[in-house]
């Protein structure tokens, strides 16, 4: 056997993405882009602010020599000096450069960090539904994901996480706002969260950490915010990346931030940079260090998001389809209208929706049956012009 049976499997169960991204290829051969309604794929379409481009052919003039050698595993001062004032400003505690660690993109960065604090057979809870490749993150280092159902609409239901802690438990992982639902977790329940854990650790003398993989942070509509983690769990690790706010996911450039008053600090941040190194990741990409470490508060302007949410929910309401509003990202996480036979089966709606040029990703692969994605980061006119389509599916199943 050439390739390793848990790869193959693992590659079976996670193909829904790539399922509705062949598809779509396929169709836009045949019908034309107009006519085919992908929303399957979470691509930001802004391009990058002017700023960045502008630093890009800046950084990509210069002469100055070493400009792109290899650096410190846990990448530039300057970079890292950077995000220490993101991240201070964005948790409100004063987060010191040595305790941020440069990544490629927050996959990488979820990767180096459960590299560093996964032992064989150690669990990662998350509230479900969650962004599928947590699964891979987990196995990849020995660990297992325990979804952790969330409340009707989404919020955090702390009793599902009691009732998954237990000695194995590493960590728990919140992604706020989130994908696949755009809920956005509140001050309230994070605070929960922590005490939840505190009890925990009283109980078992093991505290699990808890981990914010927060790509969509400013992606939030009518004034919504993200809470800080910092202020209310020691033990806590921020992931970020600038693949959706800045609309740069091709150039894997993110970071990790460690809380300052966790007693362990320094051994934690080793271990991660060390895990950064022998991934193979070696250092986050030099150039993309340079270009965020001078563009990382360009100012963004994320109304089109909120215009294309209103326009997918007002499609979706004629079609008598239910979702979930969301507060952030650009994800519409909806239910599957009970068919003719009585059937709410998310994978045979996904494939009706596909009889009308519809792409949407089955809820399965974020750990929800009984319901699918749309991704509305696609044009307004894609979006409008979906109308009828959706009605028409939605008829006839
Ligand atoms: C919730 C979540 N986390 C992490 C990632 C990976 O982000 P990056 O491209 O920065 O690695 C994504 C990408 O879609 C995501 O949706």
């Amino acid at each position: 056997m050439s390739v390793a049976p848990q790869i193959l499997k693992a590659m079976e169960n996670s193909s829904a993405i790539r399922k509705a991204f062949e598809a779509g290829i396929k169709l836009k051969k045949e019908f034309g882009n107009d006519n085919v309604y992908d929303f399957s794929l979470g691509n930001p379409d802004l391009e990058p602010p002017i700023e960045v481009k502008n630093v890009i052919k800046k950084i990509a003039a210069s002469d100055e020599i070493g400009t792109h050698g290899y650096m410190p595993n846990a990448g530039y001062n300057f970079a890292r000096a950077a995000m220490s004032k993101k991240v201070s400003e964005e948790q409100g505690v004063f987060v010191e450069e040595k305790n941020i660690i440069m990544s490629c993109g927050a996959a990488g960065g979820l990767n180096a960090v459960f590299k560093a604090i996964l032992s064989q057979g150690d669990e990662i809870i998350v509230p479900s539904p969650f962004f599928a490749e947590y699964i891979h993150y987990c196995t990849n280092h020995g660990g297992k994901l325990i979804p952790a159902a969330t409340n009707e609409d989404f919020s955090l239901n702390i009793d599902t996480i009691k009732n998954a802690l237990s000695s194995k438990t590493a960590a728990v992982l919140i992604n706020s706002p989130n994908n696949p639902t755009g809920k956005i977790y509140s001050k309230e329940d994070i605070q929960l969260l922590a005490n939840t854990l505190e009890e925990h650790t009283k109980k078992t003398g093991r505290k699990p950490y808890i981990i914010a993989d927060e790509p969509y942070r400013a992606i939030v509509y009518e004034n919504k915010t993200v809470a800080p983690l910092f202020p209310v769990y020691d033990a806590s690790i921020v992931v970020s990346s600038f693949a959706k706010n800045l609309s740069l996911p091709g150039e894997r450039i993110g970071y990790i931030a460690v809380n300052p008053v966790f007693k362990e600090i320094d051994e934690l941040c080793a271990a991660i940079i060390f895990a950064n190194r022998i991934l193979g990741y070696v250092n986050a990409p030099a150039f993309f260090q340079r270009v965020i470490a001078e563009t990382w508060n360009a100012p963004v302007d994320f109304s089109s998001y909120l215009l294309r949410r209103n326009a997918l929910t007002k499609v979706l309401d004629k079609a008598n389809i239910h979702y979930a509003e969301p507060e952030g990202a650009f994800y519409l996480f909806c239910k599957v209208p009970k068919g003719k036979n009585g059937s709410t089966d998310e994978n045979d709606f996904c494939n009706q929706l596909e009889k009308y040029r519809i792409l949407a990703v089955p809820g399965t692969g974020f750990g929800k049956k009984g319901w699918f994605r749309l991704a509305y980061c696609v044009s307004e006119k894609t979006i409008t012009n979906s109308t009828d389509a959706f009605i028409a599916a939605v008829k006839a199943w």
